[in-house]
């Protein structure tokens, strides 16, 4: 299976991208639910609950791990490949989703400015700031942290006044550091549920761009250029889902994000 990890909800838009893209690979997503959101927490909290997470995926027997997570990708990803994977048993892979959408957010925009909506974790950390940089020197990127946004979803709360009150402030904040911006990266994986809301309060010549295609494009090439990995993936077309929440907390969020009938199982011990 390919694991797909995710503080919470979120992954699920990436999920989502990745069965289109494989639709004959399985997948076993893993919701830390229990204690999400991470995008305000330490960066030594959000590691140790994704390495936690993370090696239990691997120790399921998944040869690749995605982090389909900002969060995640940017304040744990170095230290669970440089670290954690050497000193660990499991000969699994793990990547994260900050590189590969750095890697071609720059040919979307026309202006060359671009704007970023990331939780305070990943704005903070400034991986994509320096991300981009390396492939699109010329691009001048506008970061702006949205703390309130990610338990907006996670609470189903996000079509409300008060959800629009925080949406439109945060947005404005953004236009402001940079009235060039013609293209706006959703930077964390739970924000493609509130895309509409959040277009309320952008002119119409700004583009907002989900990673869910563009990191399930980069894994089906990982995988191309990786057969030693890619042999050992299983093929049946099955989804499996795991939680740190109970099953019942889980498949009601779920169903918000388009997942019906899924069989989840609740990890209480994480
Ligand atoms: N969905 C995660 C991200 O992409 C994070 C959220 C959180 O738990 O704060 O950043």
């Amino acid at each position: 299976m390919i694991g797909v990890f995710d503080s919470g909800f979120g992954g699920l838009t990436i999920l989502r991208d990745l069965r289109k893209a494989l639709p004959e690979n399985d997948f076993l997503y893993l919701g830390d639910n229990a204690r999400s959101p991470y995008g305000s927490r330490s960066f030594e909290t959000i590691h140790r609950y994704t390495w936690q997470s993370v090696s239990y995926l691997l120790e399921q027997g998944c040869p690749l791990v995605v982090l389909a997570c900002n969060t995640a990708s940017a304040r744990a990803l170095r230290t669970i490949q440089q670290k954690d994977l050497v000193n660990s048993p499991y000969s699994g892979r793990v990547l994260g989703i900050i590189r590969p959408t750095a890697e071609e957010i720059g040919f979307y925009t026309k202006t060359g400015h671009i704007g970023i909506f990331a939780t305070p974790g990943t704005v903070y950390s400034e991986s994509y700031l320096l991300e981009i940089r390396r492939f699109f020197p010329n691009i001048k990127v506008s970061q702006q942290a949205c703390p309130l946004w990610v338990s907006l979803v996670e609470n189903g709360e996000f079509d409300s006044e008060g959800a629009r009150f925080f949406i439109q402030r945060d947005v404005n904040a953004l236009l402001e550091k940079d009235p060039e911006i013609d293209t706006i990266l959703l930077g964390c994986t739970h924000y493609p549920l509130i895309a509409d809301q959040i277009r309320e309060f952008l002119p119409k010549n700004i583009q907002l761009v989900s990673q869910g295609k563009i990191v399930a494009e980069k894994t089906l090439d990982y995988l191309k250029r990786h057969p030693e990995i890619d042999s050992k993936l299983q093929k049946s077309g099955k989804t499996n889902f795991l939680t740190t929440d109970t099953a019942e907390f889980f498949k009601k969020g779920a169903f918000l994000f388009g997942e019906t009938a899924i069989s989840v199982k609740s990890l209480t011990f994480l």
